[in-house]
């Protein structure tokens, strides 16, 4: 019988502390080629624009790489003869290594936790009762997510997260590289919530409404749809229309 083919890449964090300032830079620099790569390739899939960010000087971008309420998880591909190895991201050390050494094939940024309560959402479009993750990050049309988040107490809380940037290379895709790219984000949130021992944990996405593909892989890992039409404030100018989806993430293992 024929071995199973092995997996794409490895799904390597990006450590929150990169010791070297060399290897921070040369890290913030693949983060923004890919970054950039995928507002250009696909422009509405995004909110931002490839315009916009390509003005962001260094320090937004490494704001972006080394964010205290961010985590960003990278597909990378083995770039030639190295083999890697899951086992090999043993520490920050590690996963460095792992980044530089391999080709980056895929992004996906967890933002949070910032404190959701139920109570507050009174806003019109729901499409069930259940509560809308995505107004603890979304406000007056844009977003908002305040640094103060990383300090707060999520002791017995409910513990919102919201995944941004997902992007696959289009030669990478259809390998299950985003749907593992989830999948580890859901993972990390659930170890993220688990640590700062609150009782709950949820993660807000929203799609672009012609995004189908996206929807209906977020859809078949559990997320659901809360609200068809959220309103922001168009980076083109003007207005826009994304889908709401949201998924609770069990924080006992
Ligand atoms: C959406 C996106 C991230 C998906 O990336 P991907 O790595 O191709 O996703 P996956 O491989 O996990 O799944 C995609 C499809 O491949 C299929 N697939 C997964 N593994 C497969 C394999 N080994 N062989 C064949 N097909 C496979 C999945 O079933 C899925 O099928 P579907 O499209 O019919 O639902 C990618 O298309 C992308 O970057 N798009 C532009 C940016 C974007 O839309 N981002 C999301 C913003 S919300």
């Amino acid at each position: 019988m024929a071995s199973p083919r092995p997996p794409a890449g490895l799904i390597v964090p990006i450590p929150r502390t990169i010791q070297s300032p060399t290897d921070l830079d040369n890290i913030v620099q693949l983060y923004k080629t890919l970054r950039l790569e995928g507002l250009s390739v696909d422009p509405a899939s995004f909110s931002s624009t490839f315009e916009q960010e390509s003005q962001f000087d260094y320090e937004t971008w490494q704001s972006r790489v080394v964010n205290p309420i961010g985590r960003t998880f990278v597909a990378v591909g083995s770039n030639g003869q190295e083999q890697m190895q899951v086992e090999d991201i043993e520490d920050n050390e590690s996963a460095v290594r792992l980044l530089l050494k391999g080709r980056w094939l895929g992004l996906i940024t967890v933002l949070g936790p910032v404190l959701f309560s139920e109570q507050s959402d009174n806003t019109s479009t729901t499409l069930s009762e259940k509560p809308r993750l995505h107004t603890a990050f979304i406000k007056n049309k844009r977003y908002d997510i305040s640094m103060d988040a990383a300090n707060a107490n999520f002791d017995g809380a409910h513990a919102a997260f919201m995944i941004v940037g997902l992007f696959v290379l289009p030669q990478a895709r259809r390998k299950g590289l985003a749907g593992r790219l989830i999948k580890t984000s859901m993972e990390y949130v659930r170890e993220e919530a688990q640590r700062k021992h609150a009782n709950k944990s949820s993660i807000a996405i929203q799609v672009a409404p012609t995004n189908a593909q996206a929807q209906s892989l977020y859809e078949r890992l559990g997320f659901y749809v809360t609200d068809k039409a959220i309103v922001l404030t168009s980076q083109r100018g003007g207005e826009e229309q994304v889908v709401g989806l949201e998924k609770e993430v069990r924080i006992e293992p």
